[in-house]
């Protein structure tokens, strides 16, 4: 039982042990499991009798379902271990979106603060596979972080490319701490993309970033974790925010495996949620995906602040598989999304309340009917951008309201101050 890599574009294959991103034709690649075989092999039973398992691979909210990821050997896989990630609910967020049944799959509960750790463990196994001594990636925080840690496990060599003056305190001390050497590139992150891969080329250094297919892999398993977490049972929609379209790409060849090997009997909608100012997915959308468009990204949600995205024809796919959509909502609506998440006590990066903001928009819209089930994805941490948030609370955002501002006050030491205070905010 075989796994190969496949060209989206031209259907080449090559084996999974050659160092390559994308293919001769400089097609997408993806990893292609031999789904007929698997059939028989993997079950809903089978996954969860590795519940509760305590011990590696299994304790891993990824390995867990190794044999649709990637089929190693245990002694060789680099695991925090990651995954294994809340689903919350919360009846003011189903107030404020009118989504009666939604849950919001906090991703952002992963070992290094983001979803990314779900790639990047089977990216880093991959590299060690292949024998590499250095990986890199371009990032805006999230990616770097989650791969300097995941390499620092392994021994190997870390190189981070970063948008300057463009990336969240908190992810650049992670990147630093970790021990990743850190580049700091005059220009935004779509240019530290096109740096990267030149680097790699050259100087034979594995590519960490989501053109990488078996970050794909791993990213997957958000989506087998969360029906595993409902018993299986198919929400009607999943609801993400979409930057660089690695989870759009990776939800929906997750989604089509799992029916192809029969562990659901259909599929749920996806719906991809961009900032307004970072939008080219949206607007290749609106135009029936007959061009594939491009664009100068400006978001308050910097880790979706990506105008090329590098997994567009696969993101494609994902939608068609899915009747999935994309939807488009301002700086203002994330923020205040991003409030109503923090105020539940659950909290989030902005990026990740574009997912919620988004939801609510296609509920108010009619496409998400009443009484139907969403999902919705948190990718990151409250703590991923806390700039942003300590600016909406202070009203300092330009061109945003705050409408849900919770300003601190100065107050003199006295008792007398604080009673002040709290009869103002009665
Ligand atoms: N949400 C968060 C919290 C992210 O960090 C990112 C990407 C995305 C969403 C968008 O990812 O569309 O590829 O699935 N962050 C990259 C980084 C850019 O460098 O950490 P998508």
């Amino acid at each position: 039982m075989n796994h190969r890599l496949r060209c989206m574009t031209c259907n080449a294959s090559y084996p999974p042990g050659e160092l390559r991103y994308v293919c001769d034709c400089g097609g997408l690649l993806d990893v292609e499991h031999d789904l007929a075989a698997l059939r028989g092999r993997v079950s809903r039973e089978l996954f969860d009798s590795r519940r509760g398992d305590w011990t590696l691979p299994y304790a891993s909210g990824v390995w867990r379902y190794r044999e649709l990821i990637l089929p190693v050997d245990e002694a060789v896989i680099v695991s925090r271990p990651e995954g294994n990630t809340p689903l919350y609910r919360s009846q003011r967020l189903s107030r404020w979106t009118g989504i009666d049944d939604l849950a919001l799959k906090h991703e952002g509960e992963n070992p290094t603060g983001s979803f990314k750790d779900r790639g990047m463990t089977v990216g880093v196994t991959q590299a060690r596979l292949l024998g590499v001594r250095a990986v890199a990636c371009a990032s805006t925080g999230n990616t770097s972080a989650s791969m300097a840690a995941y390499a620092a496990l392994a021994g190997l060599q870390a190189l981070v490319f970063i948008p300057e003056g463009k990336i969240a305190y908190g992810k650049l001390a992670q990147a630093l701490a970790y021990g990743a050497q850190t580049l700091q590139v005059r220009g935004d992150f779509d240019a530290a993309m096109r740096l990267v891969r030149q680097v790699c080329d050259d100087l034979g250094i594995y590519l960490l970033n989501s053109l990488n297919p078996f970050r794909i892999e791993g990213q997957k398993a958000i989506i087998f974790e969360l029906l595993q977490q409902r018993e299986w049972e198919v929400p009607d929609w999943i609801v993400f925010p979409a930057g660089n379209l690695g989870n759009t790409a990776a939800f929906g060849k997750a989604l089509y495996e799992l029916k192809e090997v029969g562990l659901i009997s259909h599929l749920p909608r996806l719906a991809a949620v961009q900032a307004r100012g970072a939008n080219p997915f949206y607007r290749s959308f609106v135009g029936g995906f007959r061009q594939r468009e491009r664009v100068t990204a400006r978001t308050v949600a910097t880790a979706i602040r990506i105008g090329n995205p590098v997994s567009y024809e696969r993101a494609v796919r994902s939608l068609r598989w899915t009747e999935g959509l994309v939807t488009e909502v301002s700086d203002a609506e994330i923020m205040d999304a991003k409030a109503q998440v923090d105020a539940a006590g659950i909290g989030c990066e902005p990026a990740s309340a574009a997912a919620v903001a988004g939801a609510r928009r296609l509920a108010a819209e009619g496409a998400i009917r009443r009484g139907q089930s969403v999902v919705a994805i948190l990718t990151g941490h409250l703590l991923k951008d806390p700039g942003a948030t300590v600016d909406y609370h202070l009203e300092r955002l330009e061109g945003i309201e705050s409408a849900y501002a919770n300003r601190p006050r100065v107050i003199e030491p006295t008792l007398e101050a604080v009673r002040e205070a709290l009869a103002g905010r009665a």
